[in-house]
C-alpha cells in the first residue's frame, strides 16, 4: 500500500487515506447560508470520488462572517439539520465529513467572484464588517467596505459564535472541525501585525495578537468530543517584506501553542491578507511552510497548494513532508481524483470505485 492510501488515525477517528478535499467556497446558497442541492451534490461527488476527508467550504459562524450573501453558514439549528444528509452521504461513501468554521472579518460583505468581488454597502443588501483595526486596512480588492472595529463584546461574541457553531457541526454529523485562521479573514487579521494595530490585550505582542485564535480554539475544543480531531488552517506567511507582518517563525510558535490546546493538525496555507504580497505560486509552493511547522512542533500538518498529481501527493506523505494532502482545484477539475490516484498508485484499486461504477473499471 502506498503512503497516500495508508489510513491516518487521529484520536478515535480513522481517516481512510491522506487525501482531503480542500475547503472551497461555492457561493451557491440561495437563502441565509442554508445549503442547496449544489452543496449536497458537490460534496457528495467528491466523497464518491475517493477523498478520505471531504471538507465544506468556509462556513460562517455568524451572518456577518460571510464573504458574500451566498456563503454557507452554521449559525442556527436549521443550518445543522440541512447539512445532515450531506454528512450522512459522505460517511456512507467511506469518507470523513469535515467542516471549516469561518469568519470573514473585513473581507466580508462582497459580491461573488463572478459578480466582481466588490463590496456591498450595508444599505444595499450588505452589512458592516468586523475588523481588529479599520484604520490599518489596505483594501485587498476593490473599495474599502463599511467597518466596525471589534470591541471586547464583539470578540466575546465571535468566540461564542465559534463555540455554538462547533456544537451544531457535531449535531450535523461532522467528524472534524477546522478553524479558519488564514487568508486574511478575521482571525488572520488579528494574527498579523500588518492588519492588527490594536493596543489592548488583543494587539501588539505575539501573545496578544494570537489571543483570539487561542480563545476560539479553546472554545471549539471544549465542545468538540475528545475522540474527534480539530484542525486549524493558517497562512504560514503573509509573503510581505519590509514591514511588520506574519511569518513562518510566528506560525511555528502558534502551531506549538495550538497543539498544547488540543489541535490535532495544522493545515498550512499562506497569504491572502495584503495586496502587496509577493507569492510565487506553483507546484508544492506552500509545502516548505508545512514542513517547517512539522519540524518545529510535534503536530501533524496538512500540505496544500499546487498539488495535482497522485505521485506528487504520495511523495509528500512518503517523504515525511506532510501527514495529509489537501487538494483544491484539481478536485474541481476531477471529482474522482481520489479514485484516479488509487488507480494510478495502488495495485488493488478496483475497490476504490463505488460498486455502482465497477463496470467502468479497467
Ligand atoms: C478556495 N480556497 C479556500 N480556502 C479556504 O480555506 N476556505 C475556502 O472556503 C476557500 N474557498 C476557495 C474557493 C475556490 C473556488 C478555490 C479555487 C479556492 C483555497 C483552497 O482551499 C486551496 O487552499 C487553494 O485553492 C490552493 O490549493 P490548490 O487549488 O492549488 O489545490
Amino acid at each position: 500500500m502506498t503512503e497516500l492510501f495508508s489510513p491516518l488515525s487521529m484520536r478515535g477517528l480513522e481517516i481512510p487515506n491522506r487525501i482531503a478535499v480542500s475547503p472551497m467556497c461555492q457561493y451557491s446558497c440561495e437563502t441565509d447560508g442554508l445549503p442547496t442541492e449544489w452543496h449536497r451534490v458537490h460534496l457528495g461527488s467528491r466523497a464518491v470520488g475517493g477523498a478520505g476527508i471531504v471538507m465544506t467550504e468556509a462556513t460562517a459562524v455568524e451572518p456577518r462572517g460571510r464573504i458574500t450573501p451566498h456563503d454557507l453558514g452554521i449559525w442556527s439549528d436549521d443550518h445543522a439539520e440541512a447539512l445532515e444528509p450531506t454528512t450522512d452521504f459522505i460517511r456512507e461513501q467511506g469518507g470523513v465529513p469535515a467542516i471549516q468554521l469561518a469568519h470573514a472579518g473585513h473581507k466580508a460583505s462582497k459580491t461573488r467572484p463572478w459578480d466582481g468581488n466588490v463590496p456591498i454597502a450595508p444599505d444595499d443588501g450588505g452589512w458592516e464588517v468586523l475588523s481588529p483595526s479599520p484604520e490599518a486596512y489596505p483594501p485587498f480588492d476593490g473599495e474599502r467596505p463599511a467597518m466596525t472595529k471589534a470591541d471586547t463584546d464583539d470578540i466575546v461574541g465571535v468566540i461564542d459564535a465559534y463555540r455554538a457553531a462547533a456544537e451544531r457541526s457535531l449535531a450535523a454529523g461532522f467528524e472534524i472541525a477546522e478553524v479558519h485562521a488564514a487568508h486574511g479573514y478575521l482571525l488572520h487579521e488579528f494574527l498579523s501585525p500588518a492588519t492588527n494595530r490594536r493596543d489592548d490585550e488583543y494587539g501588539g505582542s505575539f501573545e496578544n495578537r494570537t489571543r483570539i485564535v487561542r480563545e476560539v480554539v479553546d472554545a471549539v475544543r471544549d465542545v468538540w468530543p475528545d475522540d474527534k480531531p480539530v484542525f486549524v488552517r493558517i497562512s504560514g506567511t503573509d509573503w510581505l517584506e519590509g514591514q511588520a507582518a506574519w511569518d513562518i517563525d510566528q506560525s511555528v510558535r502558534l502551531a506549538s501553542d495550538l497543539a498544547d490546546l488540543g489541535v490535532d493538525l495544522i493545515d498550512v496555507s499562506s497569504g491572502g491578507l495584503h495586496p502587496d504580497q509577493q507569492v510565487a505560486a506553483g507546484p508544492n509552493f506552500q509545502v516548505p511552510l508545512a514542513e517547517a511547522v512539522r519540524e518545529g512542533t510535534n503536530v501533524a500538518v496538512g500540505a496544500v497548494g499546487g498539488i495535482t498529481e497522485p505521485e506528487q501527493a504520495d511523495a509528500l506523505v512518503r517523504n515525511g513532508r506532510a501527514d495529509l494532502v489537501l487538494v483544491g482545484r484539481e478536485f474541481l477539475r476531477d471529482p474522482y481524483f481520489g479514485v484516479r490516484a488509487a488507480e494510478e498508485l495502488e495495485s488493488e484499486s478496483a475497490d476504490a470505485w463505488p460498486i455502482q461504477y465497477r463496470r467502468a473499471v479497467r
